[in-house]
């Protein structure tokens, strides 16, 4: 386990006065992967209030990050600009694309938004707009269904579904077009505790399956530490903390590792008197 300070760039002052950067090796033992994305400068104001002061962050292809912070703080307007939603005020971000996914990205909510005229299935293949239709869009969204355990559903309507099974089928949607980025926004804050670890097993299932880069946004430090390669807590505006997790999976919920990890996060979140 690393802890790392939170500015890992270089600023190179170019010869014009502009300021460009290049990334400097993490001391840590994240492999030399392909960089998903990167976050320089990054800013984002609503009027006079800057909600983001100044994101650096290079996030491998692959990698699990979790983003974590108080209510407020600007993780929901992180993953607007990663997902193409919303632009900075200043700074680059910059989404690579690698050759078997292209650059696409998905974005999915604590809500499951569901077309509650169209069923199951069809919810899916809206997942695939662009991409495929007719027989091949509804194999590919069996496919998917089959994936999170939902096959046997795909003729229903949403609204028979449990909460959790809703979930399941964003969960399809998102996945089904094999993006290369999926962003999660708290996508399971709203289920029961049980229905949430099964859902948490899922996900990470699907994850080391298809290996999209995932950035999910919780507020849960306990599903962070479990889940992800990596943790960032984001505070005023900033990155306060990077945190890898360099612990094999599956993982055990409350092992001692875990714990001080979840600690380390939450000193941070409480405030440095603890
Ligand atoms: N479109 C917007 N217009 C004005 N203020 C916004 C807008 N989007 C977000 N904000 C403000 O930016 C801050 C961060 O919001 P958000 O990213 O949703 O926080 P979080 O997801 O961490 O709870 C909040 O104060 C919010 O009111
Ligand atoms: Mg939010």
């Amino acid at each position: 386990m690393t802890v790392l300070a939170f500015d890992k760039t270089i600023k190179i002052q170019s010869s014009d006065g502009a300021q460009t950067q290049a990334p400097q090796a993490r001391t840590s033992q994240v492999p030399a992967a392909p960089i998903a994305f990167s976050f320089r400068g990054v800013t984002r104001s609503f009027g006079d209030k800057t909600v983001l002061k100044g994101i650096d962050l290079d996030v491998p292809a692959g990698q699990f990050l979790a983003v974590i912070g108080k209510s407020g703080c600007g993780k929901s307007t992180l993953l607007r600009l990663l997902t193409g939603l919303d632009q900075p005020s200043s700074g680059d971000l910059i989404v690579n694309s690698d050759g078997e996914h292209g650059n696409r990205t998905r974005i999915m909510f604590q809500e499951p938004r569901l077309l509650p005229w169209n069923r199951v299935g069809r919810n899916v293949e809206v997942g695939l707009t662009g991409i495929a239709k007719g027989e091949e869009a509804r194999a590919k969204s069996l496919g998917m269904l089959e994936e999170v355990g939902l096959a046997d559903r795909a003729n229903e309507w949403p609204s028979v579904l449990s909460g959790g099974q809703r979930q399941r089928v964003a969960l399809a949607r998102a996945l089904v077009a094999h993006p290369f980025i999926l962003a999660l926004d708290e996508p399971l804050g709203a289920l029961d505790a049980l229905t949430r670890l099964e859902m948490q097993a899922l996900l990470e299932r699907i994850w080391q399956q298809q290996r999209f880069t995932a950035v999910l946004v919780t507020h849960d430090v306990s599903e962070a530490v479990t889940l992800a390669d990596r943790v960032i807590v984001i505070e005023e505006g900033r990155i306060a903390l990077d945190l890898d997790i360099p612990l094999p999976r599956p993982r055990r919920h409350g092992s001692a590792e875990l714990a001080r990890l979840e600690g380390l996060i939450l000193e941070r979140l409480l405030g440095k008197g603890g």
